[in-house]
């Protein structure tokens, strides 16, 4: 049984309220409400947190920083401690940890606690990723997901959430609350902006040329860095494309299948955009290990088709 009783806790009222109103479990409404309060924690350590390196390095073989796996205890520990999980993997974890052996009525979290970490040392904007699976099974595809959601630690700091029933953003208040501030955004189906990540000298040729179509179409280039606000930036504003592809040495991109592509992928297809990996929709890919990387082409679904147009 849940170590405290769902919806037992008085906080995050009003996004408690809102999750109600999306016919989900009260566990489900629980996990979230305890994800945004984590939050709080998170961005305390952000704010105040050692900028140093961890000395450890994560299972992508990449240098952690304090910062990463200070974020990530505080995240682990309110996720155990919530009683409705089952499973927790993180970016920043080798393995799988075991919450709760029970299946039923318990949820399953991927995150990244924080993304974009090696930017806060140069005050960029930051934010933790979450997604959320039905049962113990974390190795499942995107299209799965019972909830996503990511907290942007930007000027505000806001919390974008899907249940599958629409996109919502909720921005916190002078009291440390959410509170809703868009809901059901929709995105337009093109637009003028594009993000595009990784080095453009190991662009295979097909998307050198997407790009080039895009510059002369007169697309604004817009990349801070930081996956969670290049990827806010496009749904809020409702157009563009966000790009991290493969490169020439890179067949799979950099970005993370579980903990950064599937729930991000989730929210741009509930706000009616597309996510793809240039061949196959990110939610639909089946992963075979937690480090699974894949190409992203996510945004807008002309800009999606389009860019598929010329990778192909
Ligand atoms: P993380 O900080 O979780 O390791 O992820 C960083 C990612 C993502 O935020 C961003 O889209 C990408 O790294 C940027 O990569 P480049 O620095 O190669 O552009
Ligand atoms: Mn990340
Ligand atoms: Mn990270
Ligand atoms: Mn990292």
């Amino acid at each position: 049984m849940p170590l405290s009783q769902p919806g037992s806790t008085k906080f995050q009222v009003n996004l408690r309220r809102h999750l109600r109103n999306q016919d989900i479990s009260d566990n489900l409404v629980h996990l979230i409400c305890e994800i945004a309060e984590a939050s709080k924690y998170v961005i305390n350590a952000v704010r105040t947190g050692d900028l140093g390196v961890a000395g450890t390095s994560n299972l992508y073989g990449e240098e952690q920083l304090a910062l990463d796996v200070l974020s990530d205890r505080i995240i682990k520990k309110r996720l155990i401690h919530s009683g409705v999980v089952c499973n927790i993997a993180s970016e920043e974890m080798d393995e799988i940890f075991q919450a709760q052996a029970d299946a039923d009525g318990l949820y399953s979290v991927a995150y990244d606690p924080l993304d974009g970490s090696s930017l806060v040392d140069v005050n960029l904007a930051v934010g933790t990723i979450v997604s959320i699976y039905e049962g113990c099974n974390l190795l499942q595809k995107g299209r799965n997901q019972v909830a996503a959601m990511y907290i942007l630690y930007g000027p505000r700091v806001s919390m974008v959430y899907s249940v599958g029933k629409g996109v919502h953003e909720f921005t916190m208040n002078h009291l440390m609350e959410y509170t809703l501030s868009r809901e059901n955004v929709v995105m337009k189906p093109e637009g003028d902006i594009y993000s595009p990540g990784g080095l453009r000298n190991k662009y295979h040729a097909g998307t050198e040329k997407f790009v080039r179509y895009l510059e002369e179409k007169g697309a604004k280039l817009r990349y801070s860095g930081g996956f969670v606000p290049d990827i806010n930036q496009v749904i809020m504003k409702g157009k563009g494309i966000f790009m991290y592809p493969a490169l020439n040495g890179s067949p799979n991109g950099k970005l993370r299948l579980l903990f950064e592509l599937n729930p991000m992928a989730f929210l741009i297809e509930n706000a009616g955009g597309a996510a793809t990996d240039g061949k196959t929709p990110i939610l639909d890919l089946d992963p075979q290990s937690l480090d699974q990387r894949a190409p992203i082409y996510i945004g807008c679904k002309n800009d999606v088709a389009k860019a598929m147009e010329f990778i192909a």
